[in-house]
């Protein structure tokens, strides 16, 4: 079987945002999957108009919906925003949508409680566009992972976690490739 193609989508698009950070950190991990390819999206490459206000032709939105459809599989590195996910992201998930159909995806978040309310609001939204997110959900602490809120130092206790969530989305990557 090919190798999956897993994207690690960066919710944030801020100057001096912490999710490159995250992103590099899974894409680590999963450079030692071997089932699958995992590569870096960064929402801020694309520059999308906001929904609505252009013709929907543009060249970012097109390159957008091009590599969502290239993927099998998704990793959301999400941060809190007002107990919720970026506006930036919920952009970047209504910019397509045939193209999210029947994948599967994890989600790593962080924030004062983990991110964990912003990863259940986008669970939600996932829902609605057929993309089946795992169960396991990495938390990390911007009190405890990070040294002053702004550099990336991750509790060893995580690892194990993120890898038996990169599992859970290959599982299930392979499965819904049978399905589309
Ligand atoms: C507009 C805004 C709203 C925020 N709201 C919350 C929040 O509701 N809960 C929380 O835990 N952190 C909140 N934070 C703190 C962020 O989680 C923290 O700044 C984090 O680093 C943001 O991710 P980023 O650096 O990738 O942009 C907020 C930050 C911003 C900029």
């Amino acid at each position: 079987m090919e190798k999956l193609n897993i994207g690690i989508i960066l919710g944030s698009t801020r100057q001096g945002r912490l999710s490159p950070q995250v992103g590099k950190w899974i894409n680590e991990i999963g450079q030692q999957h071997e089932d699958a390819n995992f590569e870096m999206i960064d929402i801020a490459d694309y520059n999308l108009p906001f929904l609505g206000t252009g013709t929907g032709k543009e060249q970012g939105i097109i390159a957008w919906q091009q590599k969502i459809s290239n993927m099998d599989g998704f990793v959301f590195i999400v941060q809190e925003y007002n107990h919720s996910i970026t506006g930036a992201l919920k952009n970047a998930l209504d910019s397509a949508y045939e193209e999210w159909n029947d994948k599967a995806a994890g989600i790593v978040s962080y924030g004062s409680t983990g991110g964990a309310r912003a990863a259940e609001h986008l669970r939600g939204i996932l829902g609605e566009l057929s993309v089946a997110s795992v169960r396991a959900h990495p938390t990390l602490s911007i009190f405890t992972d990070f040294t002053n809120s702004k550099v990336f130092q991750p509790a060893d206790i995580h690892v194990d976690y993120v890898t038996t969530m990169l599992d859970q989305i290959i599982s299930w990557s392979k499965a819904l490739k049978t399905v589309r």
